[in-house]
């Protein structure tokens, strides 16, 4: 049956001239489909004499087989291909540089405060903080700041309120590192009540702190560090000394002058103000003001517990986004809580 042989040859090309399974299923439907070639002659069986019908029938199986087989072995070779191309565009070049993972760093400010509390522990000073959220007593009442004193407005600042809405006047954000000069001094004097002769005060408190404000130089959250040294003989020459050297040291400079102007504070008398000025680079020559300081109010010592006939000290508030302003040479202190990258890894 030379046209049997004719028509595998034939099914095999178009099998092979498939491009993709559809196709394929198609080629496969016009000979083995219902109405296919090989269905039909396999119909037509019936209408041959038995002889006749027996040779032909075998004839007509080897053809289906062959054009089975040659059927599933293009299936074969469309899924093959397919999967290579599949390997192909998903592939992974173990060979490529990789991305990596960029590194995080401290904040500027986070650098500066730690800058500072090893400066101030190699000269003996503890680490203490205070909870932001404050009362009104410790943030001004207890630091010589009493009800209706216009230096509270001096402080523009954040009241909670109450679960009805209401503004609670005795709770509050707040306004500065002081009041942790109150709990310190009480916490120590309790300490050390068993005491004949209660050891020195010396602490920092670095922290938060918050005040209604907001511009180039001013955020509504900024830190502050609080000093305080209480002894039997503490003097303004030590706060000098204390300050001075702390400056030099943290801007590793001795090309520096440091300035103690008077000022006003409630909680000490007498108070100044402290300026620097750089004797060389960008900001050769002006003044700057980095911090606010004085000899404790005998009336903070008694709050905090301890008799202002026996003892005195200093306190200090200073600025340390001011000063991390100063050492990188910022001008904009949102930068510093804005968050953006392209800022702050510059600082790694
Ligand atoms: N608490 C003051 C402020 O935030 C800063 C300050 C001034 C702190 C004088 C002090 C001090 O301890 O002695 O404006």
């Amino acid at each position: 049956m030379e046209n049997l042989d004719q028509l595998v040859t034939q099914a095999a090309a178009d099998f092979g001239a498939a491009s993709e399974p559809a196709k394929l299923e198609e080629a496969k439907a016009r000979y083995l489909g219902k109405d296919g070639t090989l269905t039909v002659l396999l119909k037509g069986l019936g209408k041959l004499g038995p002889d006749e019908r027996k040779s032909a029938g075998a004839a007509i199986n080897v053809a289906k087989q062959a054009v089975e087989s040659a059927l599933a072995a293009r299936r074969d070779a469309l899924k093959n291909a397919q999967l290579a191309a599949q390997l192909a565009s998903e592939s992974l070049d173990v060979t490529l540089p990789g991305r990596g993972q960029s590194r995080g760093a401290l904040h500027p400010v986070t650098r500066s405060l730690e800058r500072i509390e090893q400066l101030f522990r190699s000269i003996g000073f503890e680490v203490a903080d205070g909870p932001e959220i404050e009362g009104d007593w410790h943030n001004f009442t207890a630091l010589n700041t009493p009800e209706k004193h216009p230096a509270r407005s001096m402080h523009d600042t954040f009241y909670l309120l109450d679960e009805l809405g209401r503004v609670q006047e005795d709770v509050l954000l707040r306004t500065h590192t002081s009041p942790v000069q109150i709990r310190y001094m009480q916490a120590h004097v309790e300490r050390h009540k068993h005491l004949e002769h209660m050891p020195e005060i010396r602490v920092i408190a670095p922290g938060r702190v918050y005040r209604v404000d907001s511009d180039a130089t001013h955020s509504p959250m900024f830190h502050q560090v609080e000093g305080l040294w209480v002894g039997e003989h503490v003097s303004f020459a030590d706060l000098k000394g204390v300050v001075a050297d702390f400056l030099r040291r943290f801007f590793e400079s001795d090309d520096l002058k440091v300035r103690f102007r008077p000022s006003f504070f409630p909680f000490t008398e007498p108070s100044a103000e402290i300026d620097v000025a750089f004797m060389s680079g960008a900001l050769e020559g002006r003044w700057l003001e980095i911090a606010g300081c004085g000899m404790v109010h005998p009336n903070v010592l008694r709050f905090g517990g301890i008799d202002p006939e026996k003892y005195t000290g200093f306190a200090f508030g200073m600025g340390p986004d001011r000063l991390t302003m100063l050492r990188y040479g910022i001008n904009d202190l949102r930068l510093f809580f804005e968050g953006d990258l392209r800022f702050l890894s510059q600082f790694q």
